[in-house]
């Protein structure tokens, strides 16, 4: 099977920590004796600068047709004052529709190696921390219409709309509960269920799909003692699953938990790989300006959203394996970008694409 990559580099760091999980690729083609074929295009204020779109019709019909798409950063206070549907994050908010990408896996995991940079007590967690926050990302407040700003009774007024309906809870459910069953088996869904119909409908339907998982243990819970719940006591989560909203905000709180937005992956799906979906890949954080073009970004969350398409989307288990194990023995090892390097003793620091050295040649 050809394996039809999309690298979508985008602003900011976008392109080093790419080009760091390209040189991953290479070696994981060498040490597999798989092969892929990789095709770059623009994204946000690059393509912007180039074709006047921050997502060019060219960019969305070479996605349309490739198995997966990385994707680097986009974003910058470049930008700011670009026209709202030119900004960057307009082409990334309209990959995810126009690729009907509704799953967002984001796994926080505190290696053990680096639990002292978790910004919690040490004894919270020294319990190790491992959970997945399950996102819907098509829908909700982000695309739900109508949405603007008009002047009604001469004040200025604006308007966003939570909407979902009974498709779109159950197939992120269906989603949430397939991971919870690989993984602990414990489910606990997030809404804001006391105020909003919205969140009424979402956990109705998630208990429904919960009929079909008996193997799951289901619980529910308000967004906001969640949030609280993150920082006071964060072993007790498995799968989280959430709306778009709640998991943009929640999902960089378990970051913040885990310690370095720099290490986080995640996936994007229209589906599993096996009924055809498209998955796209990305590093959790953002473009960061104020390091770029300084070789100082940490690529491993790149790398390690690598390690998810290969498991996802290619089925490739081992090469999964494999670079996650090589990027832990880079950390166990003490080599550290900047951004967790500070306050650990003993730690050899190492630049962007030494990074990428690093673990690359820990996969041969
Ligand atoms: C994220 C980001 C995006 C979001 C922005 C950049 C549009 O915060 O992927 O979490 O809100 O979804
Ligand atoms: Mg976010």
């Amino acid at each position: 099977m050809e394996k039809n990559i999309v690298v979508l580099p985008g602003d900011g760091i976008g392109p080093e920590v790419l080009a760091e999980a390209v040189k991953i690729l290479h070696a994981v083609e060498r040490r597999f004796g798989c092969s892929f074929a990789l095709r770059e295009a623009l994204i946000g204020g690059a393509a912007y600068e180039a074709e006047g779109d921050p997502l060019p019709e060219e960019t969305l019909a070479a996605c349309r047709a490739a198995d997966a798409v990385l994707l680097g950063a986009v974003g910058g206070p470049r930008w700011a004052e670009a026209p709202v549907d030119k900004r960057p994050e307009a082409g990334l908010l309209r990959i995810r529709k126009e690729l009907g990408l509704y799953a967002n896996l984001r796994p926080a995991v505190v290696f053990p190696e680096l639990a002292s940079l978790s910004c919690l007590r040490p004894d919270l967690v020294e319990q190790g921390l491992d959970l997945l926050v399950v996102r819907e990302l098509s829908g909700d407040v982000y695309f739900g219409l109508p949405a603007g700003e008009e002047r009604r009774d001469g004040a200025r007024q604006a308007f966003n709309n939570m909407i979902y309906d009974e498709r779109e809870i159950r197939r992120i459910a269906i989603v949430a509960f397939e991971a919870a069953m690989k993984r602990k088996r414990r489910l606990c869904s997030v809404d804001k269920a006391n105020i909003l119909a919205v969140s009424r409908l979402w956990r109705e339907v998630v208990r429904e799909v919960g009929a079909d998982y008996p193997g799951v243990e289901l619980s529910h819970m308000y967004v906001d003692n969640c949030a609280m719940q993150m920082v006071i006591r964060p072993a007790q989560f498995d799968v989280l699953l959430t709306a778009n909203l709640f998991g943009d905000i929640l999902s960089d709180e378990a970051a913040g938990v885990a310690g370095s937005l720099g290490l986080l992956p995640s996936a994007s799906l229209s589906g599993t790989a096996q009924s055809g979906g498209i998955g796209l890949y990305e590093p959790v954080h953002g473009s960061a300006p104020d390091i770029t073009g300084q070789d100082k970004a940490n690529p491993l969350a790149a790398i390690l959203s690598t390690a998810m398409m290969l498991d996802m989307t290619f089925g490739l288990k081992d090469a999964a394996v494999a670079v996650e194990q090589a990027v832990r023995r880079t950390l166990a090892e003490g080599f550290r970008t900047a951004d967790i390097a500070a306050g650990q003793p003993g730690t050899r620091l190492a630049s962007c694409r030494e990074m990428g050295d690093l673990v690359a040649a820990r996969l041969v």
